[in-house]
């Protein structure tokens, strides 16, 4: 069902709920540039704030969050184990460096952020295997509420549907207007993960466009606005970035018009462009 407000929830494959939208902080720098953007984006409703230990701003987050003035349970916070935390020791050891630098006792999402791939691993399918494990113990012991992976794609969530206990309750992937993934997504749908979208709109890149502005004119509403609601209507959950409180508000401002189902598969089919060409079956990381 489409959303219809900031705090409407998807429920996740473990029965937890997530905020339908969620504030995106890669590339805001940490200390005041993270901190007010935390804090503008709560006072403007979001109760959703996704980060990961490579953004280096978990502080910020953290601090943000207690200056907001809203309880921890609250807000719904998301942050991601770093690459080079890979494997099962290692990731119970990075999680503890997350809690310390958000400064929470858990966190509601805990996600892989790359998956392992043979570019860097001799055998990447146990490294990715032996970090959900990690995972699942964390789930387990309540440090953190879900557990997620972020730019898996149908192999490397097979590897995981093989191997281990629990599956993934989201899976967070590139997606805006030309780029939809539409291939990863269905296969995530049908798995009952939620798909998240990072860079929803292709990272400011597809927001000139002028294809998407004629569509966006149609409601009254700008391209952010249009990309975000496209995504919605699709049942992805949208973390858009922003460090302006002007647009960290109106690219929350997505409830009140429906993109028709014309509209929905003019955005559908536009070629690619605006593509990251970050693909985890060829990074070096
Ligand atoms: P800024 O942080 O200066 O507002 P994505 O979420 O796809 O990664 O896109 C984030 C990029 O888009 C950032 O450069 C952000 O810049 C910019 N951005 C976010 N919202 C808007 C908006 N409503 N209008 C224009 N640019 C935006």
């Amino acid at each position: 069902m489409v959303k219809n407000s900031l705090t409407d929830v998807y429920k996740l494959n473990d029965g937890n709920s997530i905020p339908c939208v969620g504030l995106g902080t890669w590339q805001t720098p940490d200390g005041e540039a993270t901190v007010q953007a935390v804090k503008d984006a709560l006072a403007a409703g979001y109760r959703h704030i996704d980060t990961a230990s490579a953004y280096y701003n978990e502080e910020g987050v953290g601090r943000g969050l207690r200056e907001s003035g809203l309880k921890r349970e609250e807000v719904f916070l998301t942050t991601k184990l770093w690459n080079t935390d890979r494997g099962y020791e290692s990731a119970l050891e990075a999680v503890q460096l997350s809690l310390k630098k958000l400064g929470v006792e858990y966190i509601d999402l805990y996600l892989i952020h790359w998956p392992a791939n043979e570019h860097v691993y001799d055998d990447p399918v146990a490294v990715n295997v032996a970090t959900w494990r990690a995972f699942e113990k964390l789930q387990k012991d309540g440090l953190v509420r879900s557990i997620g992976t972020s730019n898996f794609l149908e192999p490397h969530l097979k590897q995981i549907f093989d191997a281990c206990e629990i599956k993934p309750a989201v899976n967070q992937i590139e997606i805006h207007p030309g780029y939809p993934q539409f291939d990863a997504v269905n296969f995530c749908k049908q798995n009952d993960i939620l798909v998240e979208a990072w860079s929803p709109l292709g990272c400011g890149r597809v927001l000139t466009d002028e294809r998407l502005q004629k569509i966006a004119n149609l409601y009254g509403k700008s391209v952010a606005q249009l990309c975000i609601r496209w995504e919605l209507q699709h049942g992805i959950l949208p973390l858009p970035k922003s460090t302006h409180a002007d647009r960290i508000r109106t690219n929350a401002d997505v409830f009140d018009f429906v993109i028709s189902d014309a509209d929905m598969k003019a955005i559908d089919e536009l070629p690619e462009f605006g593509y990251s060409t970050f693909s985890p079956f060829t990074l070096k990381f």
